[in-house]
């Protein structure tokens, strides 16, 4: 017999028992009445009754055939046995199938209903986040010190000791080079040191190794010092570099820059004062305030660009000068947007950084 259609080949030996003949005939039935069943399954809970009625272990159908097998004579049982397991093979094999399909189409209807969008049910909100207020605060820089032709340049934060120090007349007693005020790097002994750039003076250097006069750029990013945190220093924060180099440039245009930026980045006509001061690669250096609602900040360093950073990049100073100033990104967001604490720009807030 086929397992497929459950029939019986005639018998050989033609004196089939008359017990055996309507055994072999029940199972026939009840193959195609399971695979009738079987079929019609359209759901998990009809192929469940379905399984339930023939493959049941206590009262299925195929259940109630053992009854019968056990009943047939010891020469009829061989043959039985055959023809019954065959059936319930064929049986469980359908049933794994029809559970397959079902499962299938089951989810085809699920991605089906959720595909299908309601229009009538309330949007989900999109949180939309926006640009932190330090990196607005750098464009913004950026975008006005563009309007007088400065170029925005970016330099490593892992710096050696020429560009963070010597090119910039920092000699090597100098005190700002001490292992305690900078974060040195772990290298291999015998290379040379490294360290996180403590200013952004290094890309002044950077940039004048590369290109000749004249030359206006700006360069914004991030600074590494072993401070400890408080509301108005951070082991890491930001400055603004800029440098001019163009044949006859005096401290009056430093400070026109200066009070160009000012105005536009905060809106009317900011006074802008020079006290003397001193940087090793500045000479006359300056410290430059801002007034700021009838007070007066300071906004960091500036000054001519001394004749021997220029020698050290290689222009002749004799030919060329220029200026140039640092001011921190902090300090100008801080108060522009009216921080106390400039730790809140780095603990990342949503509530604080939503505010702007
Ligand atoms: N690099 C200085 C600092 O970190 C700031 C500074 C002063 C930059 C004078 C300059 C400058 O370009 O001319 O304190």
């Amino acid at each position: 017999m086929s397992a497929e259609t459950g029939s019986t080949e005639p018998s050989e030996n033609a004196a089939v028992s008359d017990l055996l003949a309507s055994f072999l005939s029940e199972t026939d039935s009840l193959c195609t009445a399971a695979k009738t069943a079987i079929a019609a399954a359209s759901d998990g809970s009809m192929l469940e009754k379905a399984r339930i009625e023939f493959l049941g272990a206590r009262s299925g159908r195929l259940k109630a055939m053992t009854q019968l097998l056990s009943g047939l004579t010891a020469v009829d049982r061989p043959a039985g046995g055959k023809q019954f397991n065959e059936a319930k093979a064929t049986i469980t094999a359908l049933f794994s199938a029809a559970r397959e399909r079902i499962a299938a189409a089951q989810t085809k209807d699920g991605l089906a209903v959720v595909d299908a969008i309601d229009v009538t049910l309330p949007g989900e909100r999109v949180r939309i986040g926006h640009v932190h207020p330090l990196t607005q605060t750098i464009r913004r820089v950026q975008e006005i010190m563009s309007r007088l032709g400065f170029e925005s340049v970016d330099g490593p934060e892992v710096e050696d000791q020429w560009h963070n120090f010597e090119a910039l007349a920092i000699g090597a007693e100098h005190p700002a080079r001490d292992p305690l005020d900078n974060f040195y790097l772990a290298v291999a002994q015998g290379t040379e040191p490294l360290l996180l750039r403590s200013q952004t003076s290094t890309v002044q250097i950077r940039v004048m190794e590369k290109r000749r006069p004249p030359l206006r750029i700006v360069s914004l990013g991030r600074v590494y010092r072993p401070d400890t945190a408080d509301a108005t220093h951070y082991p890491m924060f930001h400055q603004v570099e800029g440098l001019l180099i163009e044949p006859g440039t005096t401290m009056a245009h430093l400070k026109s820059v200066l009070h160009f930026f000012a105005s536009s980045f905060l809106g009317g006509d900011v006074r802008v004062r020079f006290r003397p001061s001193f940087f090793p690669f500045t000479e006359p250096s300056v410290e430059v305030d801002m007034e700021w609602d009838g007070r007066w900040i300071e906004m960091g360093g500036a000054g001519m660009v001394d004749p021997a950073v220029l020698e050290s990049v290689g222009y002749d100073p004799d030919a060329v000068s220029g200026f140039a100033f640092g001011l921190g990104v902090e300090r100008i967001a801080a108060r522009r947007y009216g921080v106390a604490d400039i730790r809140d720009f780095y603990r990342n807030d949503v509530r604080f950084l939503e505010q702007f």
